[in-house]
């Protein structure tokens, strides 16, 4: 059951979600600075003003996570430290924090883990249409070259973005994230294309500049099951995956977009605007990909639908990631299912699921490099008698990794796993009432850290390179 010595034990944060500090420093107010104060959009208006203070605090949360034995951390930066505007003046006091925050992770050998993008935008270019206009790309890979500048000589590890099918799809589809748009698909397929170009575009830039280290980017994996193996269902996983997992993957690994979710989209007047340069560039920067980073959190059970069905109204005490909505275009929806187990927010717990997903993924892109960039369980840590008894964490923590095993042993190429989340954090539409971390955060204590009952397991699992995982 041993994981290789080059494995890499982890887990990871946001930006927004850990910082706070939100105009601290010169930092610039961002999307998610404005879209978490207009009321109703989160869970009891919370949001990342304060968020677990890692901004002031960021020594004692990486001395807490060595203490641990974690091998790396991966954290966002977050663009409005940098540049204030999006663009022009540089903040060079959130340079320094970066610059800090890295070297606290190389004193205790945590390899740091960059992502460049992981949804806080900074206001001026939210305004200007977000990722709608093509000039967003432009600045992103401006700020990009910056951070290569500034921290490549010791960051080898950098993610472009963060999830593109979420901040699309909450954004332009379900309203739910900024700029809280809903049933436009025209706008999220218009983004998604937007932002591969603005991916792709980056890695020339990173390469150019001979850093030796590597880039990729990191998507949601959330593959489709039929519900049962009936032909309709089963061709309902196939569309599902198509618009779902190749419309991504594809334009990042093999440089160009899947026919047959092109063939639809031209068919009903949604293909983006793109330029023959734009896809010229997406195909040249696929080979230079180092590789994909996936968040895994729980695979789709979907079945076929002959007519359109209502969308549910998912309330902030829901979740946006739970089943039984119809796909955009009305040919499935996502169901919950009896003999299945889900977490308190209905977000389905498969194990076996991920395996079969991985090596279907390497079935269709090969022995690609993979990294488990996020993976954990979201859920109302119990406390008795003063200590966090996050047990079902560990359990679900333990399956997957069991997974992630099963997986490199069938021919599946990964080389980490990222629990999300190193530290309980702000979950963007439900609040600090979901928690994710290793290490508890207590708001009714001035945000005191205390390890919970994982923090201790994780640390078991590392030392033993995985051999004292329950199987
Ligand atoms: C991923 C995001 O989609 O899911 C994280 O990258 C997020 O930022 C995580 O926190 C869990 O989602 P939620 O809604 O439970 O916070």
């Amino acid at each position: 059951m041993k994981f290789a010595n080059d494995f890499l034990f982890g887990a990871a944060s946001a930006a927004y979600q850990v910082e706070g500090a939100w105009d601290q420093d010169g930092k610039g107010p961002t999307n998610w600075d404005e879209f978490t104060k207009i009321p109703g959009k989160t869970f009891e208006g919370t949001n990342g003003d304060v968020a677990v203070d890692h901004y002031n605090r960021y020594k004692e949360d990486i001395a807490l996570m060595a203490e641990m034995g974690l091998e790396s951390y991966r954290f966002s930066i977050s663009w409005a430290r940098i540049f204030p505007n999006g663009s022009g003046e540089i903040n060079q006091k959130g340079i320094d924090f970066y610059n800090n925050l890295i070297d606290e992770c190389l004193k205790y050998g945590i390899v740091p883990f960059v992502t460049l993008y992981h949804w806080d935008l900074p206001l001026p270019l939210e305004k200007e249409g977000a990722w709608l206009n093509k000039n967003t790309a432009d600045a992103y890979v401006e700020y990009a070259k910056l951070c290569f500048n500034e921290f490549g000589d010791r960051v080898k590890n950098f993610i472009t973005f963060n999830e593109t099918v979420v901040f699309a799809a909450l954004g332009y589809m379900s309203g739910a994230h900024p700029p809280g748009i809903q049933n436009d698909p025209k706008k999220y397929f218009q983004v998604t294309h937007n932002v591969f170009y603005a991916h792709a575009r980056t890695i020339i830039e990173y390469k150019k500049l001979n850093q030796f280290g590597e880039i990729g980017l990191s998507h949601v994996f959330s593959p489709a099951f039929a519900v049962d193996d009936s032909p309709a269902n089963e061709f309902a996983a196939e569309h599902a995956n198509q618009f779902g997992v190749n419309w991504f993957y594809d334009p990042i690994l093999k440089g160009e977009y899947p026919e047959y979710v092109v063939k639809q989209l031209e068919e009903s007047g949604l293909l983006p605007d793109w330029t023959l340069e734009e896809l010229a560039v997406i195909k040249q920067a696929a080979p230079l990909n180092d590789f994909m980073g996936l968040n895994y959190y729980q695979p789709m059970r979907v079945e076929k639908i002959e007519q359109p069905v209502e969308q549910v109204e998912h309330s902030l005490e829901n979740s946006t990631g739970s089943p039984g909505n119809p796909s955009f275009d009305h040919v499935f929806r996502t169901v919950k299912m009896d003999d299945k187990k889900y977490t308190k927010w209905d977000w389905e717990i498969s194990p076996t699921g991920f395996v079969d997903g991985l090596v279907m993924l390497k079935d269709q892109y090969g022995q690609i490099k993979l990294y488990i960039t996020e993976n954990g369980l979201g859920d109302e840590d119990p406390i008795i008698e003063g200590a966090v008894c996050d047990i079902p964490r560990i359990n679900f923590l333990n399956d997957h990794l069991c997974a992630v095993k099963e997986a490199i042993d069938r021919g599946v190429h990964i080389k980490g796993f990222y629990s999300w989340s190193a530290i309980d954090l702000l979950s963007w539409l439900n609040g600090y009432k979901k928690q994710y971390g290793f290490i508890y955060v207590d708001h009714q204590n001035g945000l005191a850290r205390k390890k919970k009952a994982s923090f201790h397991w994780y640390k078991e699992i590392i030392d033993t390179r995985g051999e004292s995982l329950a199987r």
